[in-house]
This record gives C-alpha cells, structure tokens and sequence, in this order.
C-alpha cells in the first residue's frame, strides 16, 4: 500500500478525467470453490485496489464526481461473524489508509445509485467480468443484463487506463520486487529440473519460493517439456534426458503487483545442437526487441522486427525460404511464432485486460489485425516514458499447427516443410523479460535471471 495521498490523487485526476457524473467501482467478493463457505483464493479487482486500496471482499466505492465526495459502501462484520474471522476492522478503518473521507453501509448504496437515477444523473461503471458484478449491476441500475455492455463508459474506461498504463517509481519498485522473487525462483528451478523428475517437483519448488516470500502466483504456472502448447498448465509429464522445458510464471507481491517471467531450460542440463541453435535465435529477437523500446516506438514494430529476425535465422537454417520482409508480412513466421511480443505488466500479469486491450494496447482508432499471430498482440501502440511491458519472444514447433499449414500447402513459398519435418519433436522455445520504458530508453526491470545459454547451463548445475 502506498501513502494515503496517492490514492487521493488518482481519484482526483479520476474525477477530472471523466467529467461529471458518479463513478460506480465494485471490488471483488468471495467465490465459493465447492460450496460458499470453502472459498478460491481472494483476489481484489485490481482498479479498485488502484483507487481504493481495500484488499477485502464484499466493498463497493462511489466517486461523485460534481460534489467531490468518495464513499466505501459495505458492512461492518457482526460478532457472530468474528467468531469465525477474528476482529477485523471496520469499514471505517479501511478508509483511512486511502484517504477516503466517508463510509456507508452496503444497503446505502441502493439508495445512493437509485437517487442518482431519479436525478438523471450519469453512473459510470467499467465492463464486469465476473457474473456477480453484472447481476448486481443489474440491480442497481434496473437494467436487463444484455445492456450492460453498452451502458458501460467508455470515459470511465479510458480514463482508468490512462492512469494504469503510466507506473510511478513506486509500482516500478513494486514491480521489481516481485521480480526479485522471481529470480529466485528460475534458480531453483534450473537447479531442480533433471531427467526422472516429474514437472510438478519443478512447480513445488517455485511455490514454495513465492509462499516464503509472501507472494501469490500472479497466473497459473506454465511448466512443461510441451512448450509449444503455449498456456499448457499440466504438469504431470516425466522428464527425460534431452527434454527442453518451458517455464512461464510470476508472482504478486502484498501490494498486488506481478512479475511474469519465462525462461526455456534444458532437462539434461545442456541444449542439444539443434535446441541451442532455436534458442538462440530465441534470445537474439529478444536482445533485439529489448534494445528497440523505447518512447514513441510502436510495439508493433518491435514485434514485427522479431518476426524479421526469426524470418531470417529460420531462413539461415534452411526452415523458412523467400525474402524475409515478404514472409512477414504474409504471416509465415506465425507458423513458429503464433503469439504476440508482450503485454503491459502491472497490478495484473495482463495489465488491466478486463478493460480492454482496444484502450490499453492500441491507439484510438487502431484496428487489430485479423492476421494469425500478429492478431493476438495485445500491445501495438507507441511506448511512453512508465509503461512497463513484458518482451517474451518464442519459436514452437506445434505438429497440428504443421500438420494443418502443411496439408493446405499454406505459404509454402515461405516455408519449406519438408525441412520442417525434422523440427517436428522441437517444441518450444520462449525467453521472457519485463522492461521499463524510460525517458530516453528502457530498463530491463530486476537483478538478472540467467539467460544466455552458458548461464542457463551454469544455473542448472544448481
Ligand atoms: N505469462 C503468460 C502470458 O503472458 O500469457
Ligand atoms: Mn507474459
């Protein structure tokens, strides 16, 4: 949590931003695993942590914009509930640390919303995306579910972006912080990978690294000797010698914000010729891309020129073939690089993609492409000074994604599959750092994580 007066001045810049009206913002509540009372783990919605800082469940906050007033709606436990939770503060007590001047009881927000109705006033609110915000949306707005998406703000939603895409010293250190966890977390597990082990040994290891350091997982563990089945989040595969593994994970710090880390590990503790060659072109798309951002670069260019230099080296190899520009941009290269360049990296591991990647990834009026791979970037607008973005270039060698190309002679002035048949066991191959654009450049956030291939060996000796 950080001082009280930053939480002030987010909302008054909130308030500026969108004008008038009231600004309706829901915080998450329990959801039950199996039945209500054996709950998954808590999780707070990350723009109300933003402005609210409240990491409890079953809170709501209303910014009334015209009168300048903020109010946390919800209800003081009883002592029938303390019996099971111990003393916890009141609803009073969770405003202070974010400055919030008033408190209400949750019942009060029906008739805070409904008088604002009558009065024709507006009620920003953000797009839900769990169901229990848009029945309760529905309830308090008397709007069929249908329309909650188009009475959603589109002020509110940029307004919030605006905000969350420009990260203070302060979330850069938080950042760094769980990054720092972590490292630890990539030694052990090069230190732990070995042939006869199974994947969930390796993702022991990084729980137990990230529950010492008091951190959650900020998404599922990515773990496997199948990395090219790219969120694979199975882990019961056996490791043998001459597997490759590709690790893909991150941590959340007490404040929320995560790390999202990837880093591709020999199982026998060196690459084979033909792995280290594709890990090789790996790491050098992913220097390049790193030496490119900077501020009023487009990130799709960054991502573009990977595709180039993977063009290239799989070209080199005898893999691709033709002229490497004309490859890209019909789209071959997706065949080896399906997946976008990065994302930007912050109170979410996909940095409030439940706004929207049109507001937080894209300029105003800039069209996603339609093209396979280059479709699923979810960061192409021009870099600014505090975004802070994750670089995760990767080849895969997916034998349905062949199989089908392949069958319908798809690009094959581009792509030479007979070549692409001894390839065909290769998997996957993905390096992954989180990087800061600076004023004039960038910083790659956090102490180093081995990543060449003489470090990456050296670390799996342990
Ligand atoms: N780290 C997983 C992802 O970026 O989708
Ligand atoms: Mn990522």
């Amino acid at each position: 949590m950080f001082d009280p007066a930053i939480y002030r001045e987010r909302r008054n810049r909130l308030k500026k931003d969108v004008g008038s009206g009231l600004i309706l913002l829901l915080g998450n509540d329990e959801v039950g695993m199996n039945y209500a009372a054996n709950t998954y783990h808590f999780r707070q919605d990350s723009t109300f942590l933003y402005f609210f800082a409240v990491n409890q469940p079953g809170l709501a906050a209303v910014i009334d914009v015209d009168a300048g007033t903020e109010t946390l709606f919800g209800d003081d436990l009883t002592v029938a509930d303390i019996v099971w939770t111990g003393p916890q503060p009141t609803i009073a007590d969770y405003c202070k640390p974010a400055a919030i001047a008033a408190s209400a009881s949750a019942a009060a927000l029906d008739a805070c919303i409904a008088t604002a109705i009558s009065q024709g006033r507006r009620i920003h609110f953000l797009k839900p995306y769990r169901t229990e915000h848009t029945l309760k949306l529905v309830s308090l707005l008397g709007i069929k579910p249908t329309m909650v998406a188009t009475y959603r703000s589109e002020v509110l939603h940029k307004a919030v972006v605006a905000q969350r895409n420009i990260k203070s010293a302060a979330e850069v250190a938080d950042i760094e912080r769980a990054i720092n966890v972590s490292r630890e977390m990539y030694l052990a597990a090069m230190a732990a990978a070995k042939p006869g082990k199974h994947e969930y040994e390796v993702v022991a290891e990084i729980l137990r690294i990230a529950k010492a350091r008091d951190c959650d997982l900020s998404f599922p563990i990515i773990c496997s000797v199948h990395g090219e089945t790219l969120h694979n989040h199975q882990h019961a595969n056996l490791m043998k010698s001459g597997d490759v593994m590709v690790l893909d994970s991150g941590v959340e710090t007490v404040n929320k914000y995560a790390s999202d880390i990837t880093r591709t590990i020999p199982v026998s503790g060196t690459f084979t010729p033909q792995q280290r060659a594709i890990y090789e072109m790996v790491l050098r798309a992913q220097m390049l891309a790193i030496g490119a951002v900077k501020p009023g670069v487009p990130y799709k260019d960054v991502h573009l020129m990977v595709a180039r230099s993977f063009a290239t080296d799989l070209k080199a190899v005898g893999l691709m073939k033709g002229d490497a520009d004309e490859a890209v941009a019909a789209g071959a290269h997706a065949m080896f690089f399906p997946h976008g360049l990065g994302h930007m990296l912050g109170l979410d591991v996909h940095d409030a993609e439940n706004i929207g990647e049109q507001y937080v990834g894209y300029e105003p009026g800039e069209e996603r492409s339609t093209q396979f791979g280059l479709g699923y970037l979810r960061l192409a607008r021009k870099l600014e000074p505090g975004f802070v973005l994750t670089v995760e270039p990767g080849l895969y060698f997916i034998p349905a994604l062949i199989d089908q190309w392949k069958a319908e002679r798809h690009l094959e002035q581009f792509i030479n599959y007979a070549e692409v048949e001894k390839y065909r066991d290769a998997r996957g191959y993905r390096v992954e750092d989180n990087v800061l654009v600076t004023q004039s450049g960038h910083t790659v956030l956090g102490a180093a994580i081995p990543k060449t291939v003489a470090d990456v060996e050296q670390a799996c000796k342990g």
